[in-house]
């Protein structure tokens, strides 16, 4: 039988008419970071929620390098049957497209988005050893100490890079970035002071944070967040301009059923009105979209539209790998 013929009969096979409803077994979840990160616990989290609403579990596959692009294409590569989805962010989805010049699929088209996710805003934190006591003293200290200094990410195009060259380029501080396979062990070297500071996302950080274990000195949004009202703003703490909110979402790969598409959709939308996952949430400073924006016709647009504004910022910044 022809390879094209198969295919269609793989695809056909996923599709709820064909005999068992989909999902009839595990579901895999490719994370693009190192496990108890960000993007980790959010899979985590949403992922262990969504088994409930598909009667299947959903099993974290974490794969990691260069800032998330190496993830998004084994997805890309994946059956269309609705068996391998993947989370991704602001910087897998939309950045990577613009700093990667030959990424070997495409992001916006070799992938379909299910369903848009939360969004956490950035905490500017550094290791307990670092001397400064407000913004305002850390800029300072930065500029004076820059050999001295330096930043951990989760590579070039990753959520912690943008808030790092957000924070540059506001602050005309400027010192050495060290990249991590994920912002989940970048912050245990953190507050072992083996690195100084990280522009982190805050569900990674205000957790240690809390614990004393980090210090920190602003929130990359236009309000505080709920979840630690204590934490001054950039503007409020002398630097306006720097706001950065990492969101996160859910892809498949393209020429998934779009009857797959709508039933993952709305595993997603009833899993975050589950009051309890927005408590866990909210509480990591994570705001919740609506309904209506989680929407995958909705996210494919809102996806467009960031690529239509981060784009000219990456190229201006000239920040490329080839
Ligand atoms: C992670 O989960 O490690 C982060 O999302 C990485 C980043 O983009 O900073």
């Amino acid at each position: 039988m022809r390879r094209s013929a198969l295919a269609m009969l793989a695809v056909a096979a996923a599709s709820p008419a064909f005999g068992q409803a989909y999902p009839n077994k595990p579901i895999n979840l490719i994370v693009p970071f190192s496990a108890g990160g960000p993007t980790d616990v959010m899979a985590r989290i949403v992922g262990e929620r969504m088994s409930k609403e598909l009667g299947q579990q959903l099993i974290i596959d974490n794969v990691t390098g260069a800032a998330g692009s190496i993830a998004m294409g084994k997805l890309a590569r994946s059956a269309p049957d609705g068996y391998t989805i993947g989370i991704g962010h602001l910087g897998t989805n939309v950045v990577n497209g613009a700093v990667y010049k030959n990424l070997n699929y495409d992001l916006l088209n070799d992938l379909v988005p299910i369903a848009l996710l939360p969004s956490n805003p950035l905490l500017v934190v550094t290791s307990n050893q670092v001397p400064a006591k407000d913004l305002k003293e850390l800029v300072a200290y930065l500029n004076a100490n820059a050999s001295k200094i330096s930043g951990g990410t989760a590579g070039m195009g990753s959520g912690s890079h943008i808030g790092a060259l957000a924070f540059f380029a506001v602050t005309g501080t400027n010192y050495q970035l060290v990249p991590y396979r994920g912002t989940g062990p970048a912050v245990q070297d953190l507050i072992a002071n083996q690195i100084q500071i990280m522009i982190d996302q805050s569900s990674n950080s205000l957790p240690h944070v809390r614990a004393g274990k980090l210090k920190v000195y602003a929130v990359t949004a236009k309000q505080r967040t709920a979840a630690a009202p204590d934490i001054p703003t950039t503007a409020e703490a002398g630097f306006p301009g720097i706001e950065v909110a990492i969101w996160h979402g859910l892809w498949a790969p393209k020429g998934t059923p779009r009857d797959i598409i709508d039933k993952l959709n709305a595993a997603a939308v009833a899993t975050l009105k589950d009051p309890e996952i927005r408590r866990k949430l909210e509480d990591l400073g994570q705001d919740i979209p609506t309904p209506a924006q989680m929407q995958p016709d909705a996210f494919a647009a809102f996806q467009k539209a960031e690529f239509a504004k981060w784009k000219p910022i990456i190229d201006k910044a000239g920040v490329k790998i080839e």
